[in-house]
């Protein structure tokens, strides 16, 4: 008998989905999610994701064997939907036999979703709107994370508690839906179970695992910071649509606002189209984030973070982590 028994019993099918003990599943953050903070999610009972960012094929493919040699237990790869070589890093995810591809930052470009499933893994998309959503499960996507405004790194406008009412009284009963964004503690996930979520998606919370290879300047900024410290982006230019990113306020997040006002520039003069304006803005990011988790500059790296951060307080070991919102969500619903 599980040690959890009503939050397992909730999570059931999100457990068989992923294969895992529990249906918690730690979202790729770009060169924090590698092999040892993946390969510690999924040993710990979880499902540890590996962020592919801007990683090549090559790097992509020793990730997923490093990862593997780490842990004999399902994990999941993050591919971002605008990567030039997106097809070849899914070729790498079919030779490896990777089980769950999470296709995310925009809508999956045609083809992407059918080329997954033809080696037999699983797909796990994002979407903004309940529309978007239906048509994606339609066209073969197997499940679903809806994630609100509190959530570290790229973020819609809309909070979790309101996506979680538009979306799960509408899917939850014939779809796979996870939920992110803003989950700190057990109790919320209890919550989002209880209202048909079969699984949760946590980012921030696991950033600072004692397995995490970031930096430990960006992990002592994590452990100061509150939550109105997790600001998101401004967009300068109407014209140049900018996906906000919630980051903890520094130096960086003051330069992305110049960042914008030079590529409103250059697209101004003609000099960029805007899809290149926006591979800029985005190329700035990867950087940005790299120099916060991997140099530990915290002043003009960027501290991608949700609001959840003010929880975020000490290092522990990641089945530390889930072991703890397990029991706090099956106290939760034991009160009930
Ligand atoms: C430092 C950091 C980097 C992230 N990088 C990515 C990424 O590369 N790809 C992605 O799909 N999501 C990324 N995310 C979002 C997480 O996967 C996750 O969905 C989110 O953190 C969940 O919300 P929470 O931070 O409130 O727990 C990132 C989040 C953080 C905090």
């Amino acid at each position: 008998m599980s040690t959890y028994p009503k939050t397992s019993a909730l999570m059931a099918r999100g457990t068989q989905f992923l294969g895992t003990e529990h249906a918690i599943m730690c979202g790729a953050m770009s060169w924090v999610s590698e092999r040892n903070l993946v390969s510690a999610i999924s040993n710990g009972g979880g499902f540890g994701v590996i962020a592919c960012g801007a990683m090549t094929p090559e790097l992509l493919d020793s990730e997923i064997a490093a990862t593997r040699a780490m842990t004999d237990r399902p994990f999941g790869v993050n591919l971002i939907t605008m990567h030039p070589d997106l097809s070849e890093l899914i070729a790498i995810c079919a030779r490896h036999g990777v089980s769950h591809v999470v296709l995310a930052g925009g809508i999956p470009p045609k083809g992407s979703v059918a080329a997954i499933k033809a080696f037999g893994a699983r797909v796990i998309v994002f979407a903004p709107t309940l529309a978007l959503a239906k048509k994606l499960l339609r066209s073969g996507a197997d499940a679903l994370v809806i994630e609100g405004m509190e959530a570290g790194g790229h973020i819609g406008p809309v909070s979790t508690s309101v996506l979680a009412q538009e979306f799960l009284p509408a899917l939850a009963e014939d779809h796979i839906v996870f939920v992110a964004g803003g989950i700190g503690r057990g109790e919320a996930i209890a919550g989002y179970l209880e209202m048909g979520a079969c699984g949760v998606q946590l980012g921030t919370r696991f950033a600072c695992a004692t397995e995490s290879i970031a930096h430990p300047n960006f992990k002592k900024a994590f452990f100061r910071a509150k939550a109105r410290d997790a600001e998101a982006s401004v967009q300068v230019d109407p014209r140049l649509p900018v996906i906000p990113v919630r980051a903890l306020k520094n130096k960086g997040t003051e330069q992305f606002t110049a960042k914008q006002r030079e590529v409103a520039g250059v697209l101004d003069a003609g000099e960029v189209d805007m899809g290149e304006a926006q591979l800029q803005i985005e190329h700035y990011w990867a950087g940005a984030l790299r120099r916060a988790v991997v140099d530990g500059d915290i002043e003009n790296g960027s501290l991608m973070a949700g609001q959840s951060v003010g929880m975020v307080t000490q290092e522990e070991p990641a089945a530390d982590i889930i072991a703890q919102l397990m029991a706090e969500s099956e106290a939760a619903l034991a009160r009930r």
